[in-house]
């Protein structure tokens, strides 16, 4: 159902912006010299944590599945410049009423983002050439607890994971910190199990911050996780493993 009404919300959206290209006031929206590649480092940084686009890897889930957000519409023949226009005009003026902050990329780089957008979205198939490698892929490895501490970044390119998925510990007290290279908010959290009791939820940081948090644990297995909307069903999230 939610999934409708957004995909009737983009097609509304790229009608309008249609009708004001076709009135001549649109002629901005076509993204001519847009930087590509810079647009889909930008879009996996910004925009990933809350939104899917298959090409760009990302898997957020708080705002629409933008492949689908535009499916229609491209399928019932508008043209991608067209959704470059109504893609810029989101980031640039999102509902005040809705949950997207407005502006996070500006200038040249809303350009490039809304560019990269509307070449990738509902379209088939990976990225190639310069756009394959224009974000490094997210590689996760194993973690082990030194002298009682455990560090667990966040990537560094804002998507959703953490650089470790698994960890191991020795019983006892046990501090883990988690750093955050990004802009895009995260925090860690670590629970008994995969849904037991949350022993203990770390600050939100970005920027560099680091979300530390204290617990004392007996043998067994645990998971951490970002609390922030959608992060964990995006994949942010691991197995602590202590013996
Ligand atoms: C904090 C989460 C969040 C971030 C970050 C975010 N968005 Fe959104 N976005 C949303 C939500 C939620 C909506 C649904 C409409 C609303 O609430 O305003 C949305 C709507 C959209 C839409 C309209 C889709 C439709 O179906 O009408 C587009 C396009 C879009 N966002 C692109 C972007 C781009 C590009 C960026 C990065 C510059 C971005 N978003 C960053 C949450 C986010």
């Amino acid at each position: 159902m939610f999934g409708l009404l957004r995909r009737g919300a983009a097609f509304a959206a790229i009608t309008a912006t249609a009708a004001m290209v076709l009135a001549g006031c649109g002629g901005d929206v076509k993204g001519q010299h847009a930087d590509l590649v810079k647009g889909k480092q930008l879009f996996v940084e910004r925009c990933g944590a809350c939104h899917t686009l298959a090409r760009a890897g990302t898997r957020g889930t708080v705002g629409p599945d933008l492949d689908e957000a535009f499916a229609q519409s491209l399928s019932a023949g508008f043209k991608r410049s067209v959704v470059t226009g109504v893609v810029k005009q989101q980031i640039l003026y999102p509902a005040v009423t809705g949950k997207m902050p407005g502006k996070l990329v500006t200038g040249q780089s809303a350009a490039d983002v809304a560019a990269y957008v509307a070449s990738a979205a509902a379209k088939p198939g990976q990225d190639t050439g310069a756009l394959a490698s224009a974000v490094r892929a997210t590689t996760q490895t194993a973690a082990s607890a030194k002298n009682g501490r455990l560090q667990i970044d966040a990537n560094a390119n804002g998507q959703l994971a953490y650089d470790v998925s698994s960890a191991t510990s020795p019983a006892g007290a046990l501090t883990i910190d988690s750093r955050n290279p990004s802009a895009t908010p995260h925090d860690i959290a670590l629970q008994e199990g995969t849904s037991g009791r949350v022993l203990a939820t770390g600050k939100v940081v970005s920027n560099g911050g680091v979300s530390t948090i204290s617990v004392t644990l007996r043998p067994g297995r645990y998971t951490f996780f970002c609390t922030l909307p959608g992060h964990r069903a995006g994949g942010m999230q691991g197995t602590l493993t202590v013996r």
